[in-house]
């Protein structure tokens, strides 16, 4: 299958910079030539699909807390900025549709990756995959994520047509089931797993390899010539889109 899609993608939104997860992070990715991100949606309270890569809001907001006990409400005050430095205070916690719509607008094409709270894996698959399918309407869709199985299952189930990637930090040694039983369309794994005999195995299988966070510009270089489909990139300002 061939790879159709950006061979580096800005790591949660901006990269490392801008704060993760964030409408700045998008612009400044696209900004510099990048025309593929990746970003992290869990559920709030309320069950709105938002980005955040903690299941708690102490580390990238001002918040504390649960992300899942955590109304729209409350998130919406959130400042989720001010943690990477002070260029970025005020930056507000956005929701999902927020960033497809963004997305769309920057000609950004999307990795989304479901990031589920703990016993929320499936109603978080279903969920992000239900509202990406009314938010890419018509447009080339997002490729999902997860490492959660039970996420991908539901995404699944809810938008069979959307694009799934198998998410591992080390794919297990009989990966290739699930990405069968999930009919997934791509796999992606941590650098530091990735082994000569995966590349080999997806290589053979004819699925999209995709490595997770390279940000030496020798070794992303490296990588793509050997036929990696693309990279997740926290150094956008080191590694430039041809
Ligand atoms: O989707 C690739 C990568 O983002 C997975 O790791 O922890 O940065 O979400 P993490
Ligand atoms: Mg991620």
């Amino acid at each position: 299958m061939s790879w159709r899609h950006p061979r580096l993608i800005a790591h949660r939104g901006g990269g490392a910079l801008a704060p993760e997860n964030t409408l700045a992070g998008l612009r400044i990715a696209a900004s510099l030539g990048y025309r593929g991100v990746e970003f992290d949606v869990m559920l709030s309270a309320d069950g709105t699909p938002v980005l955040i890569h903690d299941e708690t809001l102490e580390r990238t907001t001002d918040g504390r807390g649960r992300v899942a006990d955590a109304s729209d409400a409350e998130l919406a005050r959130l400042d989720a900025g001010s943690w990477h430095s002070a260029q970025f205070a005020g930056e507000p916690l956005p929701s999902f549709g927020d960033a497809a719509e963004l997305c769309l607008a920057l000609g950004l094409w999307a990795n989304v990756e479901i990031k589920p709270s703990a016993g929320r894996e499936a109603e978080t698959g279903r969920k992000v995959a239900l509202e990406a399918r009314e938010l890419w309407a018509g447009a080339p869709p997002p490729l999902l994520s997860s490492f959660s199985l039970a996420a991908l299952e539901a995404a699944l189930e809810a938008a069979p047509e959307l694009p799934r990637g198998l998410l591992f930090e080390a794919p297990p040694p009989d990966w290739q089931q699930a990405f069968r039983r999930l009919a997934c369309y791509s796999l992606h794994c941590s650098r530091h797993c990735l082994t000569p005999q995966l590349f080999d195995e997806a290589r053979a299988a004819g699925i999209p390899l995709l490595v997770y966070t390279v940000n030496d510009p020798e070794d992303a270089g490296l990588l793509l010539r050997q036929g990696v489909a693309a990279i997740f990139t926290d150094r956008i300002d080191l590694l430039m889109p041809a």
